[in-house]
């Protein structure tokens, strides 16, 4: 018989624990550090999103528990966006379901498509809660590696296609990498996930945070692609709502009937309330996003600027999207440690990259989302000077 003392099952062990809590105990440890670790936005949700408040506790039946897929009015608004701003098609069998949160889209999705034992394949680097999400699920994550400018391959993802294979994942703009995928790769994936018979998994968080030329693009808009397609959104950094809790996923008619069987499970409703604001929030619309990006590519310019001056020990590769930088550290240098000596004698704090699977080599994920100018100056430099002296030290 089990011991109930034994600390979680298999199943719960393999699961990677996250880092982020990690840094952030060391971060608190170390007062005034600057935490370039997070990835979250520095502003809230527009006043419209708390307007809707007033809508929310005008009925009592809103304290009730609501539909599991989302309130009404909200599920049309987010038609109407898909519509108009993603060009998605949904009159060719889809549907839409209210979450809370993108990982929760995410996890649905899984539940809803894998068996034990299947395989799903992700870009590496790869998002962390992904690839937790499958070993929770008793599925293989099969990493496929980006390439030197963490673009797709897509010609490896084919390769790496099996008979156990149920889905690819991308995420475009990308976090870690800040990358933002090539539409021409993303179609390439779609097709060879219709022409598999296994589904097209794309996750589009940072849809809006994009700059110079980047653009994004939703593979579900692509004619025919309806019926194995899952496309996953995220409220959390486009209208600074990661406290509320609300995401919403686009998928195939046929998987309705599953998701929602999870969802009650799970969550029986996404919040309620947090849903009424979620709807002032998408009346104010993608240009409440929009008007914080100016000043967003104002700081990843200054973050580049400072990075530039220590080339010889670090690769910045092209990052068009997020707010990420995953550096390339030209050093043999265990991560976890270096960034440990980062936060404890210089007062910055960065995620290793081995969170995110990479586990060859030093890599840091610099995020700037939630800095002002004046401090991502500040802590931009206490990277480079870090690094300059832990590094030729
Ligand atoms: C790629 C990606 N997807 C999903 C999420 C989670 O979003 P949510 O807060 O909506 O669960 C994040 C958060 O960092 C993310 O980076």
């Amino acid at each position: 018989m089990k011991n109930p003392t034994t600390p979680g099952t298999f199943r719960m062990r393999a699961v990677q624990s996250p880092v982020i809590p990690v840094v952030g105990q060391m971060v608190r440890e170390r007062p005034g550090t600057i935490s370039l670790g997070q990835g979250v936005v520095s502003y809230g949700p527009p006043p419209e999103a708390i307007d809707q408040l007033n809508s929310f506790l005008s009925a009592p039946s809103h304290h009730k528990y609501g539909a599991v897929e989302g309130i009404q009015p909200l599920i049309e608004t987010i038609k109407a966006k898909l519509r108009s701003e993603n060009s998605i098609n949904l009159n060719a069998g889809s549907r839409v379901v209210v979450t809370a949160g993108g990982n929760m889209a995410f996890m649905n999705a899984v539940l809803a498509i894998t068996d034990p034992g299947d395989e799903v394949i992700l870009q590496l680097p790869y998002y962390f809660n992904h690839e937790m999400a499958l070993v929770m699920a008793s599925c293989r994550a099969v990493l496929v590696p980006t390439d030197e400018n963490y673009q797709l391959r897509p010609e490896a993802v084919r390769r790496a296609i099996t008979e156990k294979t149920r889905a690819v994942v991308t995420v475009s703009p990308n976090n870690p990498t800040g990358a933002v995928y090539k539409e021409e790769s993303l179609r390439e994936i779609n097709e060879m996930c219709h022409a598999h018979d296994i589904h097209h998994i794309s996750d589009e968080a940072y849809e809006y945070f994009t700059y110079g030329d980047a653009q994004h693009f939703s593979p579900a808009s692509i004619p025919e692609s309806n019926s194995h397609t899952i496309s996953l959104y995220s409220l959390s950094k486009s209208y600074g709502f990661a406290s509320w809790r609300i995401g919403y996923m686009v998928i195939p008619e046929h998987l309705f009937t599953s998701v929602n069987k999870i969802q009650d499970t799970i969550l029986i409703c996404p919040p309620v309330v947090s849903q009424f604001a979620a709807l002032g929030a998408l009346q104010a619309g993608a240009e409440y996003c929009r008007g914080k990006l100016q000043s967003l590519a104002e700081v990843r310019d200054i973050v580049l600027q400072e990075l530039s001056r220590i080339k010889s020990l670090c690769t910045v590769p092209p990052s068009d999207g997020a707010f990420y930088f995953l550096l390339k550290i030209h050093a043999s240098i265990e991560p976890m440690a270096l960034v440990e000596q980062l936060i404890r004698e210089h007062g910055v704090a960065v995620i290793p990259g081995t969170a995110f699977g990479m586990e060859d080599g030093c890599y840091l994920r610099v995020a700037y989302g939630a800095l002002e100018k004046e401090t991502v100056v500040e802590g931009v430099t206490r990277l480079v000077v870090g690094l300059k002296t832990i590094l030729k030290g």
